[in-house]
């Protein structure tokens, strides 16, 4: 989602943010601009659709400072209009910003009735012309004065045409961090350190409502309460790589390929055969304390919460303890009833979603502690967490997530053994579990040299608009997971649901142009699968099923099955996983759908 990049520094400042923009590409966006001021003046470019357009219309040069930002729209359609930068009405100011002000229409409302002239749809828009409303000589002073007659989340920030020294920042529960140099004289500003392009940067998170005045290789940092404070920096290891679909046509085709390495990273060196112990490097919730909760909370959003699923079943098969998947954009709105002796995990690859975010936030007012699963260092989530479990999967471009999603599984895997252990698991077992664990990047290798008989699957089942996506027990979730790829990235309408759920309403909607996609990885629930099956057939609909070597009898009822390299109930969801995501890819591929940019979706949630 939106993103925000700023310079101020000795460079040429407009290059600098192309650079920083094109590297916060991967959040997903629908526009970019960028302002500077030049001469005394706002200068500004803006433009609907990718930094290539941006590009080819730019008339800007010769900047002293920018500040640029790539939208996903919110507030207002996609248009050249709606795209940020915004400008007050006497094009003093500019304002770049993320989040969402949610008290914006009475806010425009009042400014209409004083006379003022919208030029856009957005709620920034109203922000900017209430800075110039408020603004009096001192830029900082009318920031914080419209700061605090704004609702709602942000991160801004903002250039004055007579200052063209300074950036002003402030953000409110949105990232946004400042990168200072004070050797070179150069400050950055982005949503994403990881996109600052130097390891020397001094570093600090604005948050709360902070508000910085950002000079070259400086800033000074005041609270919501106009105080100034003290801000210490950190040096961070930056994890920026330049994304590269290295000859493959897609990052999502790439990133499915990387799945073997991935997941073997996810669990490499994090079990110890010799004691049957799981050992995550710094880890920093100690075992006693891991020992004596009484239940766990899963919060997540999307495919995380696919595996937030699958992981609560882990901890509670394996460890013994009662274990729970909530959505958090949910479970944020309820009565969760939380209390300490609750371990909260949050799970999410980009460690920026708005929702998890929150429900991060509610646990942690109910002095919960939190665990958070995540891909991405130095994200909000990783900041607030307690302790942190690295997937170490890598930049994930692709905005359908694939390998994050296999290597969320296999931490949760490993975590409910740790958990197990610590609740008198046996060794032996936790050798036993993590040996079958060990051979599933062999064996998604196994599914990756199948694509050619996927692809032909595919091609027979892209000519249907509707699915059903069905399982049990771990292949229900496994379901799920694989409806919301194909509806991702084809736009067909697919259903995760239940086998079971079927007769209980769905079957209405079943006939033979509605085929079922049938997980069968699961031998506890196999028997009841192939009955489930066999009422789908009755009813005419096309079956594809996907089930592992030796589940024979699935032949005789459906009409087309992919094989899976057999392993236990537990982990068969990293192959089935995988096997629907190359069947949605194969799907999109034959309905010429924009596969690494899908409609109307952003890489990082970053609104609620
Ligand atoms: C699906 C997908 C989304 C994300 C969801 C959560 O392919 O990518 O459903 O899983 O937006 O994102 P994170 O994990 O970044 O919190």
């Amino acid at each position: 989602m939106c993103g925000i990049f700023g310079y101020l520094g000795p460079k040429n400042p407009l290059q600098i943010c192309l650079a920083g923009l094109e590297q916060l590409e991967y959040r997903g966006y629908d526009s970019t601009g960028i302002a500077g001021i030049r001469n005394g003046q706002i200068v500004f470019c803006k433009k609907a659709g990718k930094l290539s357009n941006l590009l080819a219309s730019m008339t800007l040069n010769n900047l002293e400072s920018a500040i640029g930002h790539t939208r996903w729209a919110t507030h207002g359609q996609i248009s050249d209009q709606n795209a940020h930068p915004h400008l007050d009405s006497l094009h003093s100011i500019a304002i770049v910003h993320n989040g969402i002000i949610e008290n914006h229409h009475s806010l425009r409302a009042r400014l209409i009735e004083e006379g003022v002239t919208f030029s856009s749809e957005t709620d920034t828009e109203v922000v900017v012309q209430l800075m110039a409303k408020y603004y009096q000589g001192d830029l900082k002073s009318a920031v914080q004065q419209v700061l605090a007659l704004v609702q709602g989340i942000y991160a801004i920030a903002v250039v004055h045409k007579d200052h063209p020294d300074q950036i002003i920042a402030a953000a409110k529960e949105c990232p946004l961090a400042v990168g200072l140099d004070p050797m070179t004289h150069e400050s950055f500003l982005s949503s994403d350190p990881n996109t600052f392009p130097s390891s020397n940067l001094d570093i600090f998170f604005l948050k709360a409502g902070e508000v910085a005045v950002i000079r070259k290789g400086v800033a000074e940092v005041y609270n919501a309460e106009q105080q100034p404070i003290y801000k210490s920096t950190e040096r961070l290891q930056l994890h920026y790589t330049e994304p590269s679909k290295e000859g493959f046509d897609h990052f999502l085709l790439k990133e499915i390929h990387e799945q073997p390495h991935t997941v073997l990273k996810a669990i490499l060196g994090r079990f110890q055969e010799l004691t049957g112990n799981v050992e995550f490097e710094s880890f920093q919730i100690k075992d006693e304390e891991l020992a004596a909760y009484q239940r766990v909370c899963i919060l997540a959003c999307g495919g995380s919460a696919h595996a937030g699923s699958i992981g609560a079943a882990y901890l509670e098969e394996l460890a013994k303890i009662p274990a729970q998947c909530e959505i958090a954009s949910e479970a944020r709105y309820r009565s969760m009833l939380l209390t300490p002796d609750t371990l909260v995990i949050v799970i999410s690859q980009s460690g920026e979603t708005a929702d998890t975010i929150a429900a991060l936030r509610m646990a942690k007012e109910a002095r919960c502690k939190i665990l958070a699963i995540c891909n991405v260092p130095h994200s909000t989530i990783t900041r607030e967490a307690d302790a942190v479990i690295y997937l170490k999967a890598g930049t994930e471009i692709s905005v359908c997530s694939t390998k994050a999603l296999t290597s969320q599984i296999a931490v949760l895997a490993l975590f409910a053994l740790h958990m197990a252990r610590l609740r008198g698991l046996s060794a032996d077992a936790a050798r036993e579990f993590f040996r079958h664990l060990q051979q599933i990047p062999k064996q998604i290798h196994q599914v990756l040299n199948a694509i050619p008989q996927l692809r032909k699957i595919a091609e027979k089942y892209s000519r249907y608009d509707h699915f059903f996506f069905i399982g049990r027990l771990y292949m229900y979730t496994t379901s799920l997971e694989g409806a919301l790829k194909l509806k991702e990235i084809s736009y067909v309408n697919a259903n995760g649901c239940p086998a079971g759920e079927l007769k209980h309403g769905p079957f209405a909607l079943i006939n033979s142009d509605f085929p079922v996609v049938a997980f069968c990885a699961n031998q506890q629930t196999k028997d009841k699968m192939l009955s489930n099956l066999a009422e789908v057939k009755a009813r005419g609909a096309p079956i594809l099923a996907f089930a592992p070597l030796g589940m024979e009898d699935v032949e005789i009822i459906a009409n087309d099955v992919f094989w899976l390299p057999p392993t236990t109930d537990l982990l068969a969801p990293f192959t089935a996983t995988v096997a629907a995501q190359l069947l949605a890819y194969y799907i999109a591929l034959e309905r010429q759908c924009n596969i690494d940019q899908p409609r109307n979706l952003a890489k990082s949630v970053t609104v609620e």
